[in-house]
């Protein structure tokens, strides 16, 4: 295990976050339980998890340079990334020198950064079931790929976007230029490449967090929490709730393939298993058939139901997993969690109803604390627990609901 020592004395044990929204805040929170000395990046000042941090920098983690610069300076002991448009391939330079661990590697987090990589190991590599795709450059090459065989209906993505951004979905011939011209819109960096996928038509889609970490022995060992449910709207989760239950054949093989895919991803430059953290495997059921999706090598927004659900949240279990310290992947009781948006473009809003949404016996709240709202962007999460997991999805929408941002003074 990492040996933790004083934070802000020579024998801390620093721990960098690379990203500091909301998943990154409540990393550094449960790092900082354990007497970590903590550093919060990001690319805009006073995000949540610079609020909470030891230190905070601002920098363009897209910019290698700055981001090699940041990470010799500081000399961490553990560097955690909390998005993906990073520069990873100086992660991979850093690790492969033994400057800095990454976490959960710095190969997964490159494979994981875009559509791409991690597809292809998924499918290619691996062989696990995904859906029908291909990889297009141009509005000529992705009609050609829908006519060559992905059909109708089918969904375009840019290679690099998360959260739903720039991904539609083609219904027939009429919709194709539309989906090309949104996806390069939404795409993060202006590279024109888009994935097309055939459109899974599934019963459910779940996220198994799935947590390697070295057990008493030291070995490491691979466990899974119970499956999270989920509702995405535009590419957007707005709900979520653990447990969601499962045809014991679809459990064993989401299980299957969740461990196919984490096994791949932690393991360490010399072959061996490594990889220490929580990974949110995101898969498609439909009876006992089970399609991979993607991965998160970090905790997953769907995840936020753990801070209710879970003894350890995914949060707690990540911060532990990462410093090789032992976890615990039980459920303490169902429960489920509901997205609060901004509704409004404006900074420093104030947060109506906060009152109303707490008298429900069983919720809980979280004010991500972001400086400045946008309509669709995340603000804070509702949460709620109930013995009946479908009353707990009830509450939480209940109380989101409740919770009324408003610009300041308006
Ligand atoms: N091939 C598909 N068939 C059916 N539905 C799909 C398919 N691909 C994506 N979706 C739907 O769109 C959602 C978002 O897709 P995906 O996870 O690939 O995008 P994302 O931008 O990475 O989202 P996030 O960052 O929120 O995970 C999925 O959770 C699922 O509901
Ligand atoms: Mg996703």
């Amino acid at each position: 295990m990492t040996t933790l020592g004083t934070p802000l004395s020579p024998s801390a044990t620093r721990v960098m976050l690379l990203g500091s929204g909301e998943l990154g805040k409540e990393v550094l929170i449960a790092l900082q339980r354990l007497g970590v000395e903590t550093i919060a990046v990001d690319r805009y000042d006073n995000a949540p998890g610079q609020q909470v941090a030891h230190h905070a920098h601002t920098i363009a983690m897209t910019d290698p340079e700055a981001l090699r610069a940041l990470i010799e300076r500081e000399q961490p002991t553990l560097v955690v990334p909390e998005i993906e448009a990073i520069a990873t391939p100086v992660l991979q330079a850093l690790e492969a020198e033994g400057r800095v661990r990454v976490v959960p590697t710095a190969r997964a987090t490159r494979l994981t950064m875009d559509r791409e990589g991690i597809r292809r190991l998924a499918a290619e590599t691996l062989g696990l079931p995904t859906s029908p795709y291909q990889f297009c450059d141009s509005l000529a090459e992705l009609q050609a790929a829908i006519d060559a065989g992905i059909g109708y209906p089918c969904i375009v993505k840019p290679v690099m976007s998360s959260s739903g951004k720039g991904q539609s979905k083609i219904d027939g011939p009429q919709d194709v230029p539309k989906a090309w011209d949104y996806a390069m819109a939404g795409g993060r960096v202006s590279h024109g490449r888009i994935i097309v996928e055939g459109f899974i038509d599934f019963d459910y889609e779940i996220t198994l967090l799935t947590v390697r970490a070295r057990g008493a022995g030291g070995q490491v060992q691979t466990q899974f929490c119970e499956p999270i449910g989920h509702v995405q709207v535009g590419g957007d989760y707005v709900e979520s709730w653990q447990p969601h239950p499962m045809s014991e054949a679809a459990l064993r093989e989401a299980e299957r393939i969740a461990r196919a895919i984490t096994d791949d991803l932690g393991t360490g430059l010399n072959g061996e298993p490594a990889g220490c953290g929580v990974y949110g495997v995101e898969l498609f059921v439909k009876g006992d058939k089970v399609w991979f999706s993607e991965v998160s090598p970090r905790p997953h927004d769907t995840g936020m139901v753990t801070m209710i659900t879970q003894w350890q949240s995914e949060f707690d279990l990540h911060a532990r997993a990462i410093l090789g310290l032992p976890v615990d992947t039980s459920l303490k009781t169902p429960g489920a969690s509901a997205v609060i948006y901004g509704g409004v473009d404006a900074p420093g809003i104030v947060f109506d109803g906060v009152v109303e949404a707490l008298a429900e016996p069983g919720t809980d709240l979280r004010l991500f604390g972001k400086p400045e709202s946008f309509a669709k962007r995340r603000m804070g999460v509702a949460l709620a627990r109930d013995a009946d997991v479908q009353a707990a999805r009830t509450k939480a929408k209940a109380a989101a609901a409740k919770v009324k941002p408003r610009a300041a003074g308006g």
